[in-house]
């Protein structure tokens, strides 16, 4: 993708600022637009060095006004803004309610009413199943999600498969698993536990794993990620799908902070029982069938989780006092 406008709604969080970083390298003309509400994952940190080159809004992608500016004259939109915890999704369920779902609602109206020849990608999420009924999980598993957020996310990508199916608007969604790396809340666990895991580390504090670690889980590096949503954004095979990522050695938690902890002399890792609140919502083992998503636009993640755990740890080492 070259010389494109580019909309990135979440472009100050995790994937979408490294996502914003990427394609302003190819010359697209990127905005990101993020609310910037401290309990997520936008941190201005990681854009601060290409404000001369993206255009940073900070707003609310639910202020309809906003985004129906923002939304006219772009080729390409990447929806990623979200609220991504899961127990926040429980203490706070209408929050939860607005941004995964009535917010998406409103995008994809300013679409069909500002750029119905826009095309995007929604991230969604492997949250949607809940517990597994069966491993690997592929796109047609059941959803039956544990948590407020799953059943929001399900709400915004079938908004955008019907927006697409009445309205011709050109969308495809990616349902990710854990997903790391540079630019990752790391402040706390609401991102994801690895977020923590990575800070807990740097600072010399033992990681704590839950429960009896045996859970598995399979883990993608942003860059991986990157590659997969630009391919969902440019094939034209793409529209009006569903596709799982996912990684083809999936890992146990306790193997998980084993390798983490190789990557840091002196470092441990500790077994603790299950806080209530978090075992209440947990799926235990996950491992996603990623191979409709491959077989048809040949992706395979790049990176093993070794190597991504170094390069975040390397990119954290010097950044830290940014993200705590
Ligand atoms: N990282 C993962 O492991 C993972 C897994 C599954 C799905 N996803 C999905 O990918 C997307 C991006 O996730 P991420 O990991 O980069 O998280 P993130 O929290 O770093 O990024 C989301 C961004 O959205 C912004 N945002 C939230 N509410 C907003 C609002 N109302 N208006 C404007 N901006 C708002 C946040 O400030 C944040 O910068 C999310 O939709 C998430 O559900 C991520």
């Amino acid at each position: 993708m070259e010389n494109k406008r580019v909309l990135i709604t979440g472009g100050l969080g995790f994937i979408g600022s490294n996502l914003a970083r990427k394609l302003v390298e190819s010359k697209n003309v990127v905005t990101v637009v993020d609310s910037l509400i401290p309990e997520y994952g936008g941190n201005l940190r990681n854009l601060h060095d290409l404000s001369d080159e993206i255009v940073i809004k900070v707003a609310d992608i639910r202020d309809e006004s906003s985004i129906n500016q923002l939304i006219k004259d772009q080729d390409y939109l990447f929806n990623l803004a979200g609220q991504t915890s899961h127990l926040d999704s429980m203490e706070n369920p209408f929050i939860d309610l607005d941004i995964n779902a009535r917010a998406q609602l409103s995008i994809l109206e300013a679409c069909r009413r500002n750029n119905p020849e826009i095309r995007i990608v929604f991230a969604s999420t492997r949250q949607i199943y809940g517990k597994p009924e069966y491993l690997p999980v592929d796109e047609k598993h059941p959803q039956r999600p544990v948590d407020v957020n799953g059943i929001n996310k399900i709400a915004g990508e079938q908004y955008h498969i019907l927006y697409h199916n009445v309205y011709g608007i050109a969308s495809s969604v990616l349902r990710l698993t854990n997903t790391y790396g540079p630019r990752m809340r790391i402040k706390d666990a609401r991102q994801t536990f690895l977020g923590i895991w990575i800070r807990n580390l740097l600072e010399g504090k033992a990681i704590q794993v839950f429960g009896d670690g045996k859970q598995r889980r399979d883990y993608n590096y942003v860059d991986d990620v990157l590659d997969a949503l630009l391919i969902a954004a440019t094939e034209v095979n793409a529209v009006g799908k569903v596709y799982n990522l996912g990684a083809p050695d999936p890992l146990s938690l306790e193997d998980t902070a084993k390798i983490m902890c190789q990557s840091i002399e002196d470092s441990d890792y500790q077994m603790i029982p299950f806080p209530e609140d978090r075992k209440a919502i947990d799926v235990g083992d996950f491992i996603c069938d990623y191979s409709a998503f491959r077989d048809q636009f040949g992706w395979e993640p790049k990176v093993s989780f070794e190597d991504g755990i170094q390069r975040s740890l390397e990119y954290f080492r010097n950044e830290i006092e940014h993200y705590i």
